[in-house]
């Protein structure tokens, strides 16, 4: 705002129509120059307020003689009027566009790009163990899950593990401490495998049984680029009359494919598990491996020891049953190509991200 001190500080005549006309003319401008209607008050409070030269000159007015009241009166008051006039005008020209202004800025642009909530996504192995259990399921195979905090009998005795069998330190047991807190073992472990899912759906469920478990299983590992103490596997099971290790070949064959491809395949050799017998290493042909074509490991399996038949309420003589069991974290790395396990422990979003919402193939 331009210094106002002359409206105060020029004295004005009345009846010197002329320097009322100079004096009135400033003035509208100094109204019409007003950018906003809060500069516009202060300019009328200036122009029209009691220290103002226009007011004091009209004070000034009965103290004239007769003749000379008439001329400054008219003179004065045109003034008034003139400057009224504009003071209006502008006081509505600001106002409207100190609206637009207002409405300008409270508008909402629908068109605007906004701060999306991020979706998220979903952990890998959990897409993974989707794309697993619809594999079986399209086989015509129930999915059957246990409880993570095991029986010892359902981890280890109804799979024929000995009591004493060196097999049961074999899988570095987390066991549970008791329940009164002393050093008494509490006979629940943390399971090693999702084999005991094998007699809890054999004892519920009877026999023929096509089922797959996928599940988290516990081991007293440290976390490295290659282990870790909490990871998942998937486990199945098949007893019916006269299953033989071809079937449980042809399953195997079919899974590799269904993972990685019409090219791959497994190939068995013997070994040596509790409840398996005979029993098998499982490798798989795996196309893209680094550094070329070739057999990797990637469970267990064997045909179901009678032993555990028995166990489980079937009788070995009726029925035979083939199993099977793998590592889910080691399945996704080769499936990614993930160098190290902890990318896959972790938790960290940005890693799940780059697998999408639902999954390769989808
Ligand atoms: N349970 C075995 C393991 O965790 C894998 C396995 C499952 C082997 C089923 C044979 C049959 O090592």
């Amino acid at each position: 705002m331009d210094d106002l001190s002359w409206i105060t500080d020029t004295p004005l005549d009345p009846c010197e129509s002329d320097q009322v006309e100079l004096w009135t003319k400033r003035a509208c401008i100094a109204i019409e120059e007003a950018s906003s209607t809060e500069i516009l008050r202060q300019i009328k409070s200036a122009i029209l307020g009691d220290k103002s030269a226009l007011i004091a000159a009209n004070r000034s007015i009965r103290d004239l003689p007769g003749q000379s009241k008439a001329v400054a009166g008219k003179n004065l008051g045109g003034a008034r009027k003139q400057i009224n006039d504009v003071l209006s005008l502008r006081q509505t020209h600001l106002e409207q566009a100190e609206l637009a202004t207002a409405l300008a800025n409270e508008s909402v642009d629908v068109t605007a790009p906004t701060s999306r909530f991020p979706i998220g996504s979903r952990h890998p192995l959990s897409l993974l163990i989707e794309e697993v259990s619809e594999f079986f399921v399209s086989m015509g195979w129930q999915i059957a899950d246990g409880p993570e905090i095991e029986h010892e009998w359902y981890n280890f005795d109804s799979l024929n593990f000995d009591p004493d069998h060196p097999a049961r330190q074999m899988q570095d047991t987390f066991y549970v401490a008791a329940e009164d807190g002393s050093d008494k073992p509490s006979n629940m472990v943390m399971r090693t495998h999702t084999s005991p899912v094998q007699s809890r759906t054999l004892l519920e469920s009877g026999v023929p049984l096509y089922v797959a478990c996928p599940g988290k299983v516990f081991r007293s590992d440290a976390l490295d680029a290659t282990h870790t103490p909490v990871f998942h596997q998937i486990e199945g099971l098949a007893v019916d009359k006269d299953i033989t290790m071809g079937h449980l070949k042809g399953v195997l064959d079919q899974f590799a494919k269904a993972l990685f491809g019409q090219e791959a395949k497994t190939r068995l050799r013997p070994s040596y598990f509790p409840f398996t017998e005979p029993s098998a290493e499982m490798d798989f042909w795996f196309p893209q491996k680094k550094g070329g074509p070739g057999w990797i490991e990637w469970g267990g399996c064997g045909m179901v020891n009678p032993n555990v038949l028995r166990a489980n309420g079937v009788d070995p003589d009726k029925y035979s049953g083939f199993a099977f069991g793998m590592g889910l974290e080691r399945t996704l790395m080769l499936k990614h190509g993930i160098s190290d396990m902890r990318d896959i422990v972790e938790g960290d979003e940005r890693f799940s991200q780059q697998f999408g919402l639902f999954g390769k193939g989808h």
